[in-house]
């Protein structure tokens, strides 16, 4: 050990080294390699930075450096926010890296969401991600993760939101085998409350899938992310949007890969129907070499039926996931309230009346027409009454009966 006080090249390094081994691009061995072989190179003159010596004897490539270095560089950031004192670092996902910090003033653990200085240039965000914190700050839901402030410190954009101990639905999918149907339907049911909430307020989430619903110690379910819900009336952003495609491929819906510009509370539906059938069959529902063939399976494949894939489902779950995971959306529920409805009636064993009517519906919009329902069917909905047999045995006995009857009164 050297007595030296820790100059900010040492820092640098520690912060480097460690980032290196939590993405998985060397293993704390490696690491200990390296910094031998840069104390050994050193020999008094100022040792190497770490990163040549990575780079020069292949532990990681120019690219994977090039991301080390970012995730560094917005940890650096985050060592500096004035009022908080940063504890560690709770992950990172694809836009941002969350950090569990004390909140001075209030004495409290909260977490925050430190964004890339990359996105300091961009008006259009920036603007975007205060009004979406503020939108997010007025939610008040037992079932939402509480978002409690935005801000900036030197040159990151920040957002504070409720510290929740816990995991994620993803962790869980990641380790184990499919959800038993109660406990994914208790974490689903909680979650749609939670949506009713937002969309009662104009708002919608965008992104439900399993890495932002969380589930805390006592095993309450709460939405996370609501940094990408915005107004859905707000058509300018809609519009700065269009042509993009939001959101994760698994669980992105149809109208959202098209980048259509009056998406509705019905995307957040698809999101979660997506998420549930992931709970209850382990297996998402369109996979694909690559995002652009998952999205285009989301678009015009048929879905699996849960079911086929986990015999011991019941039926009502099955009929549930497949309207809230229809290709057009006016074949999904017409409200939150109502898939609440059905989720409430599967979690007393009874059956989805919502869903079935919704599918009834449906087929006798298919017999008025002669056609199909729709251009492209909702996923698993039932065919046209005309088209099922029973609805043929169904008729043949009314009419024999009916013969028999006049028959009997005639002679
Ligand atoms: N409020 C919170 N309390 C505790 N941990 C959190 C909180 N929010 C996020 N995390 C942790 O930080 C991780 C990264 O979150 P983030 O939202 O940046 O990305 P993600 O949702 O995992 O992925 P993606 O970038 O694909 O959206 C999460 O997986 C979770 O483990
Ligand atoms: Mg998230």
């Amino acid at each position: 050990m050297n007595d030296k006080p820790t100059t900010h090249a040492e820092r640098d390094d520690t912060i480097l080294g460690r980032t290196i081994v939590e993405m998985g691009l060397a293993t704390e061995q490696e690491l200990k390699d390296c910094r031998e072989l840069q104390s050994h190179l050193a020999q008094g003159d100022e040792p190497r930075p770490l990163s040549d010596i990575l780079l020069d004897n292949r532990y990681v490539t120019d690219r994977q450096l090039q991301r080390a270095m970012q995730v560094v560089r917005s940890q650096q950031g985050v060592q500096q926010i004035p009022g908080f004192q940063i504890l560690e670092k709770l992950g990172a996902g694809a836009m941002a890296t969350v950090v569990k910090a004390k909140q001075l003033s209030l004495d409290r653990v909260v977490a925050i969401k430190v964004l890339p200085k990359k996105y300091m240039g961009d008006e259009e965000f920036v603007r975007r991600f205060y009004d979406e914190g503020r939108a997010a700050a007025k939610l008040n839901h037992a079932n939402i993760v509480q978002a409690y402030d935005v801000g900036q410190a030197g040159e990151f954009h920040y957002f504070v939101m409720e510290y929740v101990e816990g995991h994620t639905v993803h962790d869980c999918l990641e380790e184990r085998k499919p959800y038993d149907e109660q406990q994914a339907l208790e974490i689903i049911l909680q979650i749609a409350e939670a949506l009713e909430h937002v969309h009662d307020q104009g708002l919608m989430h965008r992104d439900v899938k399993p890495k932002n619903i969380m589930i805390t110690r006592q095993g309450i379910a709460k939405l996370a992310d609501m940094g990408l819900a915005r107004q859905v009336t707000d058509m300018a952003a809609a519009q700065a949007e269009a042509g993009k495609a939001y959101g994760t491929p698994y669980y992105i819906s149809p109208e959202q890969i098209r980048g259509k510009l009056d998406i509705d509370f019905r995307a957040d539906i698809y999101g979660l129907g997506a998420t549930f059938y992931h709970m209850v069959t382990g297996r998402v529902p369109f996979d694909g070499p690559n995002p652009s063939a998952v999205m285009h399976k989301h678009l015009k494949d048929n879905l699996t039926p849960p079911d086929h894939i986990n015999a011991k489902l019941s039926a009502g779950v099955g009929e549930v996931i497949e309207v809230m995971m229809a290709k057009l959306p006016e074949e999904r529920y017409a409200s939150t309230s109502d898939l609440l409805e059905d989720l409430r009636s599967l979690a007393r064993g009874e059956a989805p009346l919502q869903a079935r009517s919704k599918v009834e519906m449906a087929s006798l919009a298919g017999l008025e027409s002669g056609q199909a329902v729709a251009e492209e069917p909702a996923t698993g909905a039932l065919p046209p009454l005309a088209e099922q047999p029973w609805f043929w045995v169904a008729l043949g006995s009314i009419l024999l009966n009916l013969l028999l009857i006049v028959l009997w009164i005639v002679l």
